[in-house]
């Protein structure tokens, strides 16, 4: 029996040839400790672990064909020459044809090499030990049903401004949580004002849109960190943090969507103080989108475009796009003010199970008066198998049966600059009338 899983799951009858193939001591293992245990390894994401040959050899097929097929390493980027990301998981034409003869050649061992060892993680955070941990007080999660957002504002109790050089959440219960942000709420803002603190409650959709008039954007709140599918723990920049003014609160956006199995969530955020003031602030903005979207019944190709201008000079140094199981793609570009065209990141294949963030290598320099630009497409067809109704009309919602269309985007200013600056206008808040007419 175990003869006949070893033949299938290595080796191609058609492939003896007689090179010398590869090994896996000498050349497998070292594409898969770079490239595939940060996930295969027990207690990761994967379902499987891939750490050592005995248990990496009965999935040789199944790897040839997730890398000839490129759904392994997930990764749904096209490549940028110009703008290399930081994150980038895909593996080289090469590595690919290393792997994939490696198995038609029946996946051999060469000289019997001791099995990888994942490095330690302090208490499961990858980021190294926290300053803070804040946990969610255990949020019961029904079996089945659709749930609002919902919010937990935890007091800091800083005295201080106190800069942050990184942030991690650690997700207990990922089977069931479609997303949650951490939003750094300053003192006298009036998001979520007059709720109480350290309990768990589900405002409705134009309690959390109150402002107060002339509120400044970035006074009222800003992004901390966000989770989705396919999250990857990274602190911002060497010189770089976000801010947290005296006297804020952490706010937590919740969005729970039941997985059939009732369970009860302890997600943490774990903080890691700055040791001096940095030279620069990262600055996460969720301005890029479309909140008009209207997607009729079982179009397989509606398209729908958003922009805006940067008020002040800024870096780029992430751009995460975001839709729900109707995503097709999306294309992020800048139109300069001399109008170059610069591509910043093409998903051409979206997949709502992999919302990664793309990180540049180098932030990217965008003069004041850079548009920026975003192109996504959907699939509201029956032939899209992630489709939950293609006889539903589609518009902006919070649950995955209704749509998104956003590019969140890391900024990069300068420590001292005013971050109101980058914002040409005001954006309109969810829930707002347009203003103008739809399309
Ligand atoms: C970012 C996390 C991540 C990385 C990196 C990753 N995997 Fe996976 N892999 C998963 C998850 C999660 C699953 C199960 C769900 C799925 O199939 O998407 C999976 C499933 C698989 C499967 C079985 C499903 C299939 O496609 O047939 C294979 C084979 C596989 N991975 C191979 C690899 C190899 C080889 C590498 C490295 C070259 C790799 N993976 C890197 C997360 C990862």
């Amino acid at each position: 029996m175990r003869q006949t899983l070893l033949l299938a799951a290595c080796g191609f009858a058609a492939s003896m040839s007689g090179f010398a193939s590869s090994t896996y001591s000498r050349d497998i293992q070292p594409i898969i400790a770079m490239h595939c245990v940060g996930c295969h390894q027990p207690g990761a994401i994967a379902p499987m672990a891939f750490l050592s040959y005995q248990e990496t050899r009965p999935w040789g097929r199944a790897i040839r064909q997730a890398v000839l097929q490129r759904s392994m390493p997930p990764w749904h980027a096209e490549p940028n020459p110009a703008h290399e990301f930081r994150n980038n998981r895909a593996l080289s034409e090469g590595e690919i044809r290393t792997l994939a003869e490696w198995v038609e050649a029946g996946c051999p061992e060469g000289s019997p090499s001791a099995p990888l060892k994942p490095a330690a993680v302090a208490g499961g955070w990858k980021l190294g030990k926290p300053d803070v941990v804040v946990e969610v007080p255990g949020f019961s999660i029904p079996a089945t049903g659709l749930l609002p957002y919902s919010f937990l504002i935890v007091p800091l109790h800083l005295e201080h401004d106190t800069w942050i050089r990184a942030a991690e959440f650690q997700i207990d219960q990922a089977a069931s949580v479609h997303h949650m942000n951490a939003y750094v709420r300053p003192a006298g803002s009036s998001f979520l004002a007059g709720e109480p603190a350290n309990r768990i409650f589900s405002p409705t959709v134009a309690e959390r849109g109150r402002r107060r008039e002339g509120e400044r954007v970035f006074d009222r709140r800003q992004m901390l960190l966000g989770y989705e599918p396919g999250y990857q723990p990274m602190a911002w920049l060497p010189d770089g943090g976000k801010l947290l003014p005296a006297g804020s609160d952490l706010v937590f956006e919740m969005h729970y969507s039941p997985s059939g199995k009732a369970a009860v969530d302890h997600s943490k955020l774990a903080l890691y103080f700055a040791p001096a003031p940095p030279k620069y602030r990262v600055l996460a903005i969720d301005t890029l989108r479309d909140l008009d979207l209207n997607i009729p019944p079982g179009d397989a190709q509606y398209v729908s475009n958003t922009s805006f201008t940067l008020g002040s000079a800024v870096e780029l140094l992430s751009v995460q796009p975001h839709m729900h199981r109707r995503g097709a793609s999306m294309d992020v570009q800048a139109i300069l003010p001399d109008g170059h065209v610069e591509p910043l990141v093409r998903v051409p294949r979206y997949d709502f199970n992999w919302q990664t963030t793309y990180v540049y290598r180098e932030p990217l320099q965008l003069p004041a008066g850079t548009k920026l630009e975003s192109r996504a497409t959907f699939d509201n067809s029956a032939n899209n198998k992630s489709n939950p109704d293609p006889q539903a009309t589609v518009r902006w919602g919070d649950q995955t049966i209704d749509e998104m269309h956003i590019a969140f985007l890391e900024l990069v200013l300068d420590a001292r600059a005013d971050p109101e600056k980058v914002l040409v206008a005001k954006p309109r808040m969810i829930g707002q009338g347009s203003g103008q007419s739809r399309r």
